[in-house]
């Protein structure tokens, strides 16, 4: 059957009116469906936010309390860091070391050789097995003639000697409590635990120190309270930042072969 040009021409300009705006129709609809799916990865991305959120309630910071006074000063300084810390949803144990007899580091290397612990195996193998899975770390301390104490300084001379790898790249904060003086020194000693060790130092409004020679005094010292509280919310939000960069594929820094050279070579 043939058809006379005349009727063929306006039925081929009618077919590709039709078809033309059918793939019109469908590239709409395709849009549409883009933009829907645009929004399920905007959802997408909220659950991945509310997980970040639910993540950074698991994480956990260790406060130590090197004070034989286990409620004294440093307890108070510390609880009160530590509850700011609850606040912001993140889980936190203290630890007590000060009543307990602190064996110092008697220099054997036997944890940088067959073992990668203290040979005396007490609370700083204890405190190194919960630093595995713990995010960040508050170092609370009396002051004792202007020095951390002996205790605490014992504990950590060992526990970083042998197990500074728990630590590395995890927030860590030294707080003091004095009677009067002594605490600037002390806190320059406790944070270079953290300085030699890759950790990033957590500070806050004022050098971290209260003032009183027991909880009731400290209690008083509302500027040291406040120091405490900032502490732990700057704490808080130096977790969550770091818990933010893992999450979007933040690896840790690339760390070199290690040179290690002597003074006198
Ligand atoms: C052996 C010893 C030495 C101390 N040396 C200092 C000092 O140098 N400067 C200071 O201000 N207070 C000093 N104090 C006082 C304590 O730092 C102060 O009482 C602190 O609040 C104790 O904290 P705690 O209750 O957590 O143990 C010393 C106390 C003792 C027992």
């Amino acid at each position: 059957m043939k058809f006379p040009l005349k009727i063929l021409t306006p039925i081929c300009i009618l077919i590709t009116i039709f078809v033309g705006s059918s793939l019109c129709i469908s590239c709409t609809e395709k849009k549409a469906k883009e933009s829907t799916e645009t929004v399920v990865l905007t959802t997408e991305r909220t659950v991945t936010n509310t997980s970040i959120t639910e993540k950074t309630r698991a994480m956990k910071v260790l406060l130590i309390n090197g004070s034989p006074n286990e409620f004294g000063s440093t307890f108070t300084a510390l609880s009160e860091v530590a509850k700011t810390l609850n606040q912001e949803g993140i889980e936190t144990e203290i630890i007590h070391i000060g009543k307990h007899a602190m064996q110092g580091c008697t220099a054997c290397r036997k944890c940088r050789g067959e073992s990668d612990k203290c040979i005396f195996d007490d609370l700083v193998n204890e405190v190194a097995e919960k630093a595995k899975e713990a995010d960040g770390f508050v170092f609370g301390s009396p002051v004792y003639y202007a020095s951390a104490n002996g205790s605490m300084s014992a504990f950590l001379d060992r526990l970083f000697y042998s197990q500074s790898k728990y630590f590395a790249h995890k927030p860590g904060a030294a707080v003091v409590a004095a009677r009067r003086a002594g605490t600037t020194a002390s806190l320059d000693q406790l944070n270079k635990y953290f300085t030699i060790n890759q950790m990033p130092v957590v500070s806050s409004q004022y050098w971290n120190m209260v003032y009183g020679n027991n909880a009731e005094e400290v209690k008083k010292d509302l500027e040291g309270m406040q120091i405490m509280r900032t502490l732990g919310r700057n704490m808080a939000w130096l977790l969550k930042s770091i818990e933010a960069g893992k999450q979007a594929g933040l690896e840790l820094p690339e760390r070199e072969q290690r040179v290690s050279t002597n003074f006198i070579r």
